[in-house]
C-alpha cells in the first residue's frame, strides 16, 4: 500500500459503514439497514468502535483461511476490513506486547454463533502464537477440550442444532513470550433439566446419541445398552437425528479428543458407564403399592433396568431400591423414614439423573482442567474467552432465563463500565477534557436482582429456606411487596397497583425491564429449581457406589460428613460464580464480540429485520454506539490523519515538513471546520461528529478526483509530449535517411554517367592507341616475321645437317648415362671383397664398357691394396717394400721369382744371436746383421759348392766358415759393383766387385742360395744405401762373366732335361766356362 493510500477499513471501499460509530444519522433503522446491507454482501462483521458485531452467516465463508490469518496478523485494528481475526490479533498482541491480560466476551442469542466465534478466536491465537513441540501439545489440548465439552454440554434445540447448554469461561494462559502454556475452564449452570425432559423438537445432550450410534457393539454390550434410541425414556424421539450431524463420527471425534486431552482409557470407560447409567435410570418406572396407613408407596416396576444400572455403577441394588421408596428425614437427632409416593419417586429419580449428569459434567470440566493446567508456577498472562448464553426472551420464561438474563445484565454493566473507563482513559491519555456522557446505566437492574437485602434472588433464597409452606406464589407475593416500587419491576399484583389493568401481565408472572427489553417470567418452578433438591438417601447410595468416579461426584453423600445445613441454592451459587466472574473480568482488558443471528430458520440468506432489531435492542448495541459516540465519534493519530487528508490543503500537499499535529491543525483550520467539531489530543485528533468526518471524506474524495484529473492531465500531457518528441525524432531520422538515400541515388546516377562518359572517352582513346599499337605491332610483327623467316631459313640452312646428329648424340649420351648409371649401381651391388688376393670381379655387362670395366677393376684393386697397405706396421711395410723391390728386380726376368713371392723374407735364418756357435762371429760383426744364411760358394775349379755363412750388415757382407764361423771374407758394400743372376729357376748369383779395390783382389764371388731373391734384394737395397748410389746393378742373363783373380770365367746357364725337384748343378767345362744346368720348370 502506498503511503498516500492510508487505508482505514472504516472509510475505504466499505459496504455500508464498517464502524457503526460513523453511522449517520444514527437510528435503529439505519443501524439495521447497515447490518443488512453488509450481511447481504457476506460482510458478517461490523465494528462499534472496538466491539465486533458478528452476524451468523449460516454458511461457510472463505474468510478463515490461513491466508486470512496471515493478512490480519500484526496489523492494526482498523487497517483491514472488520473481522473477528482483527479483534483476536489486537487482543493477543496487547497481551503479548503490553502484558495486559485480556478477556473476550462473546454474547448473543442462542444460535447467534458465540461458540463458533470462541473457537475462531482460539484457533487464530493458536495459529499466530509460538510453535514448538510442547506449545503445540498445549494448543492441541486446549482446542480439543471443545469437542468433549460440546458433546456433554451441547444439545440440539429449536434455535440451534449445536446449542451450548452451559456457560463457559476459559482462561488461556501464556508465558512471557506469548506461548500458550495451559488453561482453566469454568462452567456455569448446565441446563440439567434437559437430561430428563426435552422440549418439543429438541434433543437431549449429544453424548447420549453419539454413544448409541457410534460405540462398537462390544462397548454397548459392556455398557448394557441397546442401539435403539426408542428404548430410552430420557431420549426424545421426535428429533433424535439431526440433519448435518453425524453422531457416530462425532463419537469417534470425542473419544479421540478425550485421548488427546489426556483421559485414561478407564476414565473414558467410567464416563461412558455414567452416561449409560443415566439412560438406564430413565427407564426405571414405579408403581404404587398401598400401605396400611392409607398412603401409596412407590415400588420399582421392572427391576431389570435398576439392576443393570446398579451393576454399571457398582451400587447395591437394594439400597437404591429403598431410596426410591423411602426418604429419611432428619430432624435434629432423629431420623424418620417417610415413604415416597410414585410422583415423589419419579421426582427423586429425575433429580438423581439430573444431578448425576450435571455432576459428571462438572467432573469432566475439572478433569480437563487438570490436564490443561499450566505446569509452571511463574507469572502467566491470561486471555479469557467467555462463551455464555445470551440474553433470552421466550414466550415462557422461567428460572433459567431469569438467571441467564441476570448474567447478561451483569455483562452489560461491566461492558458499560469498561467501555466508559477505556474512553475516559484515552481522553486523559490524550489530554482531552472529559465531558459527561449521557447513557443508560443498568446498575439499577442488577441491584433489583442481586441486592442482598431486597434483591429478587435474595428473596427467593429466603423463601426457599423459610419454614412453612413455600410455593412459587408465596414467592411472587413477596416480590409484589418488596419490589413494588422498583422502576424496572412490574407485576399485576404489585403493591403500587400500577399494573392492575395490564392484561399482558398474567397473574402468576412478574416482568423485569432489562436493559435489553422487558421479560415476563413465570414464577412456576422458581422455588423448586432454586432448591435443586436431591434426597440424601440417594446421594448416600451414590456415594457408596463401587465406581471410580462416583464417590468424587457425590461428596455430600458421605455419611461421615452429614451436614444438616441445606446446600446453597442454585440462585445463590450462580450469583456467587457470576460475582467471581465479574471480578475476574474487571481485572482484564475486555474485547467484545456481539453475535447476532439473522433469522430463525438457520438459513444463509434470510435477514429478518424484526429479529435482528430485537437482538440489537437486547444486546444494547445502540446503547453501545451511543456510549462510544458520547464524546468524540472518531479519532485518528495525527500522522495517519495528515497522510489521509493532506491533499485538501495547499500547505500540506504534497509534503508537510513540520510535526504532524501542526499539519493537521493547518489542515483543519484551512478547511474551516468548526472548532467544536474537533479536539487535539496528544497523539490523535478527535472528531466529535461523524458528519465532520464524512465532510472530510467527501472533500478528500473530490480532492482525489481533482488530483486524479491533475495526474491524468499531466500524464496525458507527458504522454502526448513524449509521443510528439518521439515522432519528431523519428521524422528527423527518417528525413536524414531519405536525404541520404536521395543523395546516394543522385550520386550513383552522376557516377554512372561519368563512368559511361569516361569509358567512352577511354574507349575512344584506347581504341586510337590500340589502332596505333596494332599498326606498330603489325609492322614489328611483319619485320619480326620477315626476320624470323630469314633467320629461320638461314639457321635451317645452317643447322639442317646437325639436327639429326645432335639428337642422336643426345639420345646416345642419355642412353650412355643411363647405362653407366645402371652399370655403376649394378657394380655397387656386386662388389667383390676387400681382400687384395680376391681375384673375383663382376662379369662385364656391356661390351663397350670393357675398358672401363677393366680399369675399374684395376683401380679398385689398387685402392683395395692401398687400404690393405694402410693397415701395415712399419716392419711389415719394410718387408713388403723389400718384396716390392724384389718384384721390381725379378718379376718376369727370373723364373725363380714367382716361387719366392709366397716365401716371407726372414733375414736371419741362422738365429745368429741365439746360436752360441756363432757368438764369436756375431761379436766380430759389430753392426746389426740384416741377413744371415748358409750359401754355397762355388769352387771355380770344379764348380762344386762349399757351404759358407753369408752375413749382410749395413756396410758389409761377410762370408764365414759354416763350421767354425771364421770370417773368410768381409767386403764393404761400396766395393760391390754389380750382381748377376740367371733367368732360370736356379739360385746362383755372382757378386762382382769393383776393380781396383782391395776386395777385388781375390775376385768375384759365385754363390748359390735357396734364398737368392731375398739375398739379392737386400743386397741391392743395403748396398746402394751404403755406397750412396741409386742402385746396384742386377744383371739377369743366362750368361755372364765372373772375374776369378786374373781370369774371367763365363757362367752359362742351360736348361737340363731334368724335371723340377732336382737342384741345379754346376760343372767346369773349361777354363773359361762354367756350365750350370738348371732343371726345366
Ligand atoms: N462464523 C460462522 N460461519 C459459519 N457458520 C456459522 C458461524 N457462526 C455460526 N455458524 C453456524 O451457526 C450455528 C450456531 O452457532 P453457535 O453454536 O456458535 O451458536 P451459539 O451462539 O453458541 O448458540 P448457543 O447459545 O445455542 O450455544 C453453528 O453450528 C454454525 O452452523
Ligand atoms: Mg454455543
Amino acid at each position: 500500500m502506498s503511503k498516500m493510500e492510508v487505508k482505514t477499513s472504516l472509510l475505504d471501499g466499505m459496504i455500508g459503514v464498517g464502524d457503526m460509530v460513523l453511522l449517520e444519522p444514527l437510528t435503529e433503522e439505519s443501524f439495521i439497514n447497515n447490518l443488512k446491507k453488509r450481511f447481504d454482501h457476506n460482510e458478517i462483521y461490523t465494528y462499534i468502535g472496538s466491539v465486533v458485531i458478528s452476524m451468523n452467516p449460516y454458511k461457510n465463508l472463505p474468510i478463515y483461511t490461513p491466508d486470512k490469518v496471515e493478512e490480519y496478523r500484526n496489523r492494526n485494528f482498523y487497517e483491514l476490513s472488520p473481522h473477528i481475526y482483527a479483534l483476536s490479533d489486537e487482543a493477543y498482541r496487547s497481551l503479548r506486547d503490553q502484558d495486559k491480560d485480556q478477556c473476550i466476551l462473546i454474547t448473543g442469542e442462542s444460535g447467534a454463533g458465540k461458540t463458533e466465534a470462541s473457537k475462531l478466536v482460539m484457533s487464530y491465537v493458536a495459529a499466530v502464537c509460538g510453535k514448538g513441540q510442547e506449545v503445540n501439545k498445549v494448543k492441541e489440548q486446549l482446542l480439543q477440550s471443545n469437542p468433549v465439552l460440546e458433546a456433554f454440554g451441547n444439545a440440539k434445540t429449536v434455535r440451534n442444532d449445536n446449542s451450548s447448554r452451559f456457560g463457559k469461561y476459559m482462561d488461556i494462559e501464556f508465558d512471557f513470550k506469548g506461548d500458550p502454556i495451559g488453561g482453566v475452564i469454568s462452567n456455569y449452570l448446565l441446563e440439567k433439566s434437559r437430561v430428563v425432559k426435552q422440549p418439543r423438537g429438541e434433543r437431549n445432550f449429544h453424548i447420549f446419541y453419539q454413544l448409541l450410534s457410534g460405540a462398537s457393539e462390544d462397548t454397548l454390550k459392556k455398557l448394557k445398552l441397546d442401539r435403539d434410541f426408542s428404548k430410552y425414556n430420557y431420549l426424545s424421539l421426535d428429533s433424535a437425528t439431526v440433519n448435518g450431524l453425524d453422531d457416530a463420527a462425532n463419537f469417534r471425534t470425542v473419544r479421540n479428543a478425550m485421548q488427546i486431552v489426556g483421559f485414561m482409557e478407564d476414565e473414558v470407560q467410567s464416563v461412558l458407564e455414567l452416561v449409560a447409567a443415566v439412560l438406564k435410570l430413565g427407564n426405571i418406572e414405579f408403581k404404587p403399592e398401598s400401605r396400611t396407613n392409607g398412603f401409596d408407596e412407590s415400588r420399582v416396576k421392572d427391576k431389570n433396568d435398576l439392576k443393570e444400572m446398579c451393576e454399571l455403577l457398582g451400587i447395591d441394588q437394594s439400597v437404591l431400591e429403598r431410596a426410591f421408596s423411602f426418604r429419611t428425614v432428619e430432624a435434629r437427632s432423629d431420623k424418620v423414614a417417610t415413604t415416597l409416593n410414585v410422583a415423589q419417586a419419579y421426582y427423586a429419580r429425575d433429580a438423581l439423573a439430573k444431578n448425576l449428569y450435571s455432576r459428571l459434567f462438572s467432573w469432566l470440566v475439572n478433569r480437563i482442567n487438570e490436564s490443561i493446567k499450566a505446569q509452571t508456577k511463574t507469572r502467566k498472562k491470561v486471555m479469557g474467552v467467555l462463551d455464555i448464553y445470551g440474553f433470552e426472551i421466550f414466550e415462557d420464561n422461567s428460572f433459567e432465563q431469569f438467571i441467564i438474563n441476570y448474567c447478561n445484565e451483569k455483562l452489560q454493566q461491566i461492558f458499560i463500565e469498561l467501555t466508559l473507563r477505556e474512553e475516559q482513559e484515552e481522553y486523559i491519555r490524550e489530554g482531552i477534557e472529559w465531558t459527561n456522557i449521557e447513557y443508560f446505566n443498568n446498575a439499577i437492574i442488577c441491584d433489583l436482582i442481586e441486592n442482598n437485602q431486597n434483591g429478587i434472588l435474595a428473596m427467593l433464597d429466603e423463601e426457599c429456606l423459610r419454614p412453612g409452606t413455600v410455593t412459587d406464589e408465596t414467592f411472587l407475593d413477596k416480590l409484589n411487596t418488596i419490589c413494588a416500587e422498583h422502576l424496572h419491576f412490574e407485576s399485576r399484583q404489585s403493591k403500587n397497583s400500577k399494573f392492575l389493568t395490564d392484561h399482558t401481565l398474567p397473574h402468576n408472572c412478574f416482568r423485569i425491564q432489562h436493559y435489553a427489553g422487558k421479560v415476563l417470567y413465570r414464577v412456576e418452578g422458581f422455588v423448586d429449581k432454586n432448591n435443586d433438591l436431591l434426597y440424601r438417601d440417594l446421594s448416600q447410595a451414590m456415594y457408596k457406589a463401587n465406581h471410580s468416579i462416583m464417590r468424587a461426584l457425590f461428596p455430600d453423600g458421605n455419611p461421615a460428613k452429614i451436614n444438616l445445613k441445606r446446600p446453597p441454592t442454585a440462585g445463590f451459587q450462580f450469583r456467587a460464580s457470576v460475582a467471581t466472574l465479574m471480578k475476574n473480568l474487571q481485572t482484564k482488558n475486555p474485547n467484545y464480540i456481539r453475535c447476532i443471528k439473522p433469522n430463525d430458520k438457520k438459513s444463509a440468506h434470510i435477514f429478518t429485520d424484526s429479529l435482528v432489531c430485537h437482538q440489537a435492542r437486547y444486546l444494547g448495541l445502540m446503547e453501545n454506539v451511543r456510549v462510544r459516540r458520547a464524546g468524540y465519534a472518531f479519532r485518528q493519530p495525527y500522522e495517519l490523519c495528515l497522510l489521509r487528508y493532506k491533499m485538501m490543503c495547499k500547505q500540506t500537499w504534497p509534503h508537510w515538513s513540520g510535526p504532524a499535529r501542526e499539519g493537521v491543525e493547518v489542515l483543519l483550520s484551512n478547511l474551516a471546520v468548526s472548532p467544536e467539531e474537533y479536539s487535539y489530543g496528544r497523539s490523535k485528533v478527535f472528531i466529535r461528529n461523524p458528519r465532520t468526518l464524512f465532510f472530510l471524506e467527501e472533500k478528500r474524495r473530490s480532492c482525489l478526483e481533482d488530483l486524479a484529473t491533475l495526474i491524468q492531465k499531466i500524464y496525458r500531457g507527458w504522454k502526448c509530449r513524449t509521443h510528439f518528441l518521439l515522432l519528431k525524432k523519428s521524422q528527423v531520422v527518417v528525413a536524414a535517411w531519405y536525404r541520404r538515400y536521395a543523395q546516394q541515388k543522385k550520386y550513383q546516377k552522376i557516377k554512372s554517367a561519368t563512368l559511361v562518359m569516361q569509358s567512352f572517352i577511354r574507349g575512344w582513346k584506347a581504341r586510337k592507341i590500340l589502332r596505333e599499337l596494332k599498326y606498330q605491332k603489325r609492322c614489328e610483327e611483319a619485320a619480326t616475321t620477315i626476320a624470323a623467316f630469314w633467320h629461320g631459313t638461314q639457321v635451317r640452312r645452317e643447322y639442317r645437317k646437325f639436327f639429326r646428329a645432335h639428337a642422336g648424340r643426345k639420345i646416345y649420351e642419355f642412353t650412355i648415362q643411363r647405362i653407366i648409371q645402371k652399370y655403376f649401381l649394378g657394380l655397387k651391388k656386386t662388389m667383390p671383397s676387400m681382400s687384395p688376393v680376391d681375384k673375383t670381379w663382376p662379369v662385364r655387362s656391356y661390351q663397350f664398357l670393357d675398358g672401363t670395366h677393366k680399369e675399374l677393376r684395376r683401380i679398385f684393386h689398387l685402392w683395395r691394396c692401398k687400404k690393405y697397405r694402410s693397415q701395415f706396421t712399419q716392419e711389415k711395410k719394410a718387408i713388403y717394400e723389400e718384396k716390392l723391390q724384389a718384384s721390381e728386380i725379378f718379376k718376369d726376368k727370373k723364373a725363380l721369382y714367382p716361387s719366392s713371392v709366397s716365401q716371407p723374407f726372414k733375414g736371419d735364418y741362422l738365429e745368429i744371436n741365439k746360436n752360441p756357435k756363432y757368438q764369436k762371429l756375431n761379436s766380430m760383426v759389430e753392426e746389426k746383421i740384416l741377413l744371415a744364411d748358409v750359401v754355397n760358394k762355388i769352387n771355380r775349379a770344379n764348380g762344386k759348392g762349399a757351404p759358407r755363412l753369408f752375413l749382410l750388415t749395413k756396410n758389409n757382407f761377410v762370408l764365414a766358415d759354416q763350421k767354425t764361423g771364421q770370417v773368410k771374407a768381409s767386403v764393404p758394400l761400396p766395393d760391390l759393383s754389380s750382381v748377376s743372376v740367371s733367368t732360370q729357376t736356379d739360385g746362383f748369383f755372382a757378386l762382382k766387385l769393383k776393380e781396383g779395390t782391395t776386395s777385388a783382389a781375390k775376385g768375384d764371388f759365385l754363390l748359390s742360395s735357396d734364398h737368392l731373391i731375398e739375398i739379392i734384394t737386400k743386397l741391392q737395397r743395403t748396398g746402394a744405401a751404403a755406397a750412396g748410389r741409386d742402385h746396384i746393378n742386377v744383371d739377369i742373363s743366362d750368361e755372364f762373366l765372373v772375374q776369378f783373380k786374373q781370369d774371367k770365367v763365363c757362367v752359362k746357364f742351360i736348361q737340363s732335361g731334368l724335371k723340377n725337384g732336382s737342384s741345379a748343378a754346376c760343372k767346369r767345362k773349361n777354363n773359361r766356362l762354367l756350365e750350370v744346368s738348371v732343371p726345366s720348370p
